[in-house]
């Protein structure tokens, strides 16, 4: 299943469920969000999972584009990128929580056909301020996927104050052998998505004030998701990358993770000038700045007369 079919077999899923598809975001949050870069597919719905009406209404679905700086040096792993899609699905104070569990279950059953043995859940065990979520717990058991109970892991919060609550991560099983282990002692599970009950709203003081209608946000990671669907090992190897990984071994001598790199920081380069970054020594121009500093630096190391200007000018629209 190649990366357009698949975004379009998951909003299509959702789009026949009420969910009204909106347009993703650009990188860049609204002025006065602390953060630089959107981060996931709720962030710039997070007024919206606070209670301000929608004006597309109560079920939503899209794909985001998003950047997390804490993986940039993750990058050159099989499965970390700086730049990534989201595909993403709310209830904004609409239907109830064991909604999210059932069509999740039924969307990679029978829309991504990924058998129930290849499928392993995490849920929220319960902490000092917040008992377990039995709910999702109780769901997934009746589903028959196996679930592990863990702490710290199992909670989402976007930043220290804002709407947060317990999630149910799902991993898919990525071994040549027949899954053994849990998600927490086995890396061969691979998180691909996580369903958030957005039950709290996190105050200053670190308290925690129940939402007035609780919301639900899902996302999964787009090209984690592709990797598996095409039985790949790295997320490099799918067709997404495949007109980098294609054209740029007869431009320039690279070994595997460099290659990697190249292809993550050339592509991130790409979508954050596009959304309008631009290289500085601050802020997000400065994450910019990192991502091409590095990229060339990885260029030069073993021929200085390497250049961006080597490129065909169609790997860079
Ligand atoms: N907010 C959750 C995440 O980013 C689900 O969208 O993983």
């Amino acid at each position: 299943m190649d990366t357009e079919r698949t975004v379009r077999v998951f909003t299509d899923f959702y789009r026949e469920r009420g969910h009204h598809l909106i347009t993703g975001s650009t990188l860049l949050p609204p002025p006065g969000d602390p953060v630089l870069f959107t981060t996931s597919g709720m962030h710039p719905l997070t007024p919206y999972l606070e209670g301000r009406p929608h004006p597309r209404g109560r079920r939503l679905v899209n794909v985001q584009r998003c950047l997390r700086t804490t993986d940039l040096d993750e990058i050159g792993d099989s499965t970390h990128l700086t730049v990534f899609e989201m595909l993403g699905s709310w209830s904004l104070g609409d239907y109830g929580h064991s909604h999210s569990p059932r069509w999740g279950y039924e969307l990679l059953r029978d829309g991504f056909g990924i058998p129930r043995e290849q499928l392993h859940v995490t849920v929220f065990g319960g902490d000092e301020q917040v008992g377990p979520d039995l709910e999702s717990l109780r769901t997934w058991e009746e589903l028959e996927v196996p679930v592990e109970l863990t702490r710290d892991d199992n909670w989402w919060s976007n930043g220290p104050v804002g709407p947060c609550g317990p999630d149910s991560e799902i991993f898919v099983w990525t071994g040549d052998t027949p899954p053994r282990g849990t998600p927490t002692t086995e890396p061969r599970w691979m998180e691909i998505w996580n369903h958030v009950v957005m039950r709290y709203r996190r105050l200053e003081d670190g308290s925690l004030q129940p939402l007035e209608r609780p919301g639900i946000d899902t996302g999964m990671g787009l090209e984690r998701l592709v990797t598996f669907l095409q039985g790949r090992d790295s997320v490099y190897d799918t067709d997404l990358f495949e007109p980098w990984t294609r054209r740029l071994p007869s431009l320039w001598e690279l070994d595997e993770p460099s290659l990697r790199l190249v292809c993550d920081h050339l592509r991130s380069g790409v979508v954050m000038i596009g959304d309008g970054v631009r290289p500085s020594n601050t802020g997000r121009g400065y994450v910019l700045r990192r991502v091409v500093r590095r990229l060339l630096t990885t260029l030069r190391r073993d021929d200085p007369s390497r250049t961006l200007r080597d490129l065909p000018v169609g790997l860079l629209q």
